[in-house]
């Protein structure tokens, strides 16, 4: 398993002519199985440090590392999941899953062992032969997320996966997530703008501040989870009503409404 290291990481992106600092001095760590999220307001940066860790742009100034390696490109270390969720159209739901194992040049038996455990595991069978288009959003991401995990990487990486979803779904989609986490851990960060899955889903919650992103605040929510004995395998209504998730759910939206008033100066 692998952790990553974000060290010092500016990003610069030239717009018009004009220099844009989309990030600045971001340092955090996920550790070796830890889920961590982040959250922030929208442009500060949160897509280009998921990208920076996956290989697809790189820092200005500043380091990425993922299981003590700099980041120089995509690998089969690390997959990530989108919140458009990028099947293949023509293939189905079995092919797609598939897609990354095949490319792998894996053997059949083994890819029809490891395929047919992800459709067990997010709840699809019986849709094997289906395509993306005859399945419901919800249907889709697990497709998405199945094809993620079904490559076995030491790092997930999802940028709003569930941001398409309806709240019923999503709460779904949570809870299979979890289930999953607790199966095959692995070392996740986890973009989203919803502060309540932040805080259902990560160990601990990275704060952004608006543009340049900085990270504004760490919180740990695994110990607030350990200190007041709820845990996520608990339905998620019922954990959040726990005065410490909702204290922290608060406390999550004042740092953010800070940025948000700060952007209206
Ligand atoms: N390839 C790019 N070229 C120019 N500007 C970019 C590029 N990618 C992102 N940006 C800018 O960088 C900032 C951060 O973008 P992004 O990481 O997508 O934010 P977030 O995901 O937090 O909403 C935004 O102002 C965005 O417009
Ligand atoms: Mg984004």
């Amino acid at each position: 398993m692998s952790n990553i290291i974000f060290d010092r990481v500016a990003r610069h992106f030239r717009r018009n002519g004009v220099d844009l600092a989309a990030v600045d001095g971001v340092s955090f760590e996920v550790r070796k199985s830890e889920f961590v999220a982040i959250v922030g307001p929208s442009g500060c940066g949160k897509t280009t440090c998921l990208r920076m860790a996956a290989g697809l742009d790189f820092p200005t100034a500043g380091s990425v590392t993922v299981g003590g390696k700099p980041v120089t490109g995509p690998g089969p270390d690390r997959s990530v999941v989108f919140q458009q969720f990028a099947l293949f159209p023509w293939k189905t739901v079995v092919e797609n899953i598939d897609f990354g194992l095949r490319a792998a040049r894996l053997p059949l038996t083994e890819r029809r062992e490891r395929v047919g455990r992800y459709v067990d595991l997010m709840g699809l069978k019986g849709h094997e032969s289906a395509f993306p288009h005859q399945l419901s959003g919800g249907m889709q991401q697990r497709v998405a997320i199945a094809r993620s995990y079904v490559l076995d990487p030491d790092v997930l990486l999802m940028d709003e996966p569930f941001g398409s979803l309806d709240a019923q779904t999503r709460v779904v989609m949570q809870e299979e997530l979890i289930k999953l986490a607790r199966v095959s851990p692995r070392t996740v960060l986890f973009i989203t703008h919803a502060v309540e899955e932040a805080v259902y889903l990560a160990d601990r919650v990275v704060v952004m501040t608006r543009r340049p992103g900085r990270i504004g605040e760490i919180i740990d929510v695994a110990k607030v989870r350990m200190d007041e004995h709820w845990d996520r395998h608990e339905r998620v209504e019922d954990v959040m009503d726990e005065a410490s998730f909702v204290h922290l759910r608060t406390h999550i939206w004042r740092l953010l409404r800070e940025q948000q008033s700060r952007n209206e100066q």
